[in-house]
């Protein structure tokens, strides 16, 4: 690490740096070796960030918009300057490609720039009123403190995505990060801090047991909203242990993107959309293309060039300049990997590209000719796995891409504009990629239909969830 890095063993709870009796370690999934000895903070410091978030929030929340703005554009030129050491930090706890982790810390700060100007425009209403002696006044009040928990898997777009709007809004944000990467959490707060942020609205309490960790923020009614980036599962569990206090939530659940390509479509712009689709972060992403479905006539062609790209991807040490895919984050995502896989190939799915696993390291693979009855149809890969079927007509496609419960991303690639829109309006899914194979931007609304969530990332929309609106009214003698 090239930052003065004591802070990183440490959780940072109500404005100060503080050791906890129990660590965990976090290691390299590329080396296995150990990072570091992290805080592991449990229940009592659970109960200690929440009294401190709750006791900030009414200071936190009249500042002037312009003062948020302020402490937020300063956080965010802080991760610029710091990028080189949030990339690294990155590649290293978790995976990452250095040169994908790169990329990640702008799309990172820009979530921060965007809500640093967002949080000067949280306008109120006024709505005519049928009785003339009364005025109807809407404001927007932020919802109180926050308990977020984000994923391993982009650990600082991730974290920035949700607190940034927090901030902005006038909410306290207390977060947890997933316990294979929390040294980027560490950093940005360390940043925040540095940058002349208030410490206590923003806490970070790493931890090995999440279950023990949340349940005092789950369970405590001045936590007045969850907001969640995993599993369906796991978003599922969380969301029935809000609903006693009644919290807001928001939910980015898992998604098992279908990506489609039609005959009329470029198929050298949609071989190069599947690359990035499919294989930005290895895979691991919840818009992640996890099947693809081809119109018959041009599925040799596409195949062909999709090969040739994904056979040209340099598998190996995510510090390295020249690696596009480094290793699964760990033994359990391998495992869920190697066994779709092998469910398909029992199936009768053929190999056309792919290789050895070497500890974490999963080849770039291709499938063809996978049954409709395979598991890896159905289920999330999150690797660097392509499942490649067949389809006639309209009708098979959209049958396709309604299979499953999801409903986070799908892509469609086609140059017949009549068939993109009438394809999109049919789906289920939040974010459609038309001809267009990396949708996720600070700008939009990020988020999924069905059970891939509920709520918005990014955009107006993010900042929307962590406002509500006040009534007043006002009558006068
Ligand atoms: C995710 O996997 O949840 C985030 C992916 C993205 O923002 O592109």
């Amino acid at each position: 690490m090239d930052y003065p890095s004591s802070f990183l063993s440490k959780a940072f709870l109500a404005g100060s740096w503080i050791e906890t009796p129990r660590t965990f370690p976090v290691r390299s999934p590329a080396t296995g070796a150990v990072l570091a000895e992290v805080a592991d903070c449990g229940p009592g410091q659970a109960r200690t960030a929440i009294e401190a978030a709750a006791q900030i929030f009414p200071e936190w929340r009249s500042t002037t918009p312009y003062l948020r703005s302020d402490l937020l554009r300063k956080w965010h030129d802080s991760i610029l300057a710091h990028a080189e050491t949030l990339a690294r930090t990155m590649a290293q706890e978790m995976g990452k490609p250095l040169v994908e982790a790169r990329r990640e810390v702008l799309y990172a700060a820009a979530f921060v720039d965007w809500y640093a100007e967002e949080a000067k425009r949280i306008y109120g209403e006024t709505v005519p009123s049928r009785d003339p002696r009364k005025r109807i006044l809407v404001r927007s009040v932020p919802v109180g403190p926050v308990y977020g928990i984000t994923p391993w898997n982009f650990p600082a777009a991730m974290v920035t995505r949700k607190v940034a709007p927090a901030l902005a809004a006038g909410c306290p944000f207390v977060l947890k990060p997933a316990e294979e990467s929390p040294l980027t959490a560490l950093l940005l707060a360390k940043l925040w801090e540095e940058s002349g942020g208030w410490p206590a609205v923003f806490q970070v309490l790493p931890g090995s047991d999440p279950a023990a960790l949340s349940g005092p923020f789950l369970d405590d009614p001045r936590i007045r909203k969850l907001t969640f980036t995993g599993s369906t599962p796991v978003g599922k569990r969380l969301y029935e242990r809000s609903a006693p206090t009644l919290k807001r939530i928001s939910l980015e659940l898992g998604g098992g993107a279908p990506f489609l390509v039609f005959a009329e479509a470029d198929l050298e712009k949609a071989a190069a959309g599947a690359l990035v689709a499919k294989f930005r972060n290895g895979g691991q992403s919840c818009v992640a293309a996890n099947a693809f479905y081809l119109q018959k006539e041009i599925a040799g062609a596409f195949t062909r060039l999709f090969a040739e790209k994904v056979a040209s991807l340099r598998l190996g040490d995510p510090l390295d300049e020249t690696t596009q895919v480094g290793p699964l984050v760990n033994a359990q995502g391998l495992a869920k990997v190697q066994e779709l896989a092998a469910d398909a190939r029992s199936r009768g799915a053929k190999t056309i590209l792919g290789g050895p696993c070497r500890d974490l390291f999963f080849s770039p693979t291709l499938l063809a000719e996978v049954p409709s009855d395979a598991r890896i149809l159905e289920e999330e890969i999150f690797g660097p796995l392509a499942p490649l079927c067949l389809f006639e007509t309209e009708e098979e496609a959209l049958a396709a891409a309604r299979r499953g419960r999801a409903g986070l991303a799908a892509y469609l690639w086609t140059q017949d504009l009549g068939r993109a829109l009438r394809f999109a309006e049919e789906i289920p899914y939040g974010i459609v990629g038309l001809n267009d194979g990396l949708p996720s931007t600070h700008q939009a609304p990020f988020g999924g239909f069905r059970e891939s969530g509920i709520g918005r990332e990014g955009g107006k929309w993010g900042l929307a969830e962590y406002l509500e609106p006040q009534y007043l009214s006002f009558g006068w003698e």
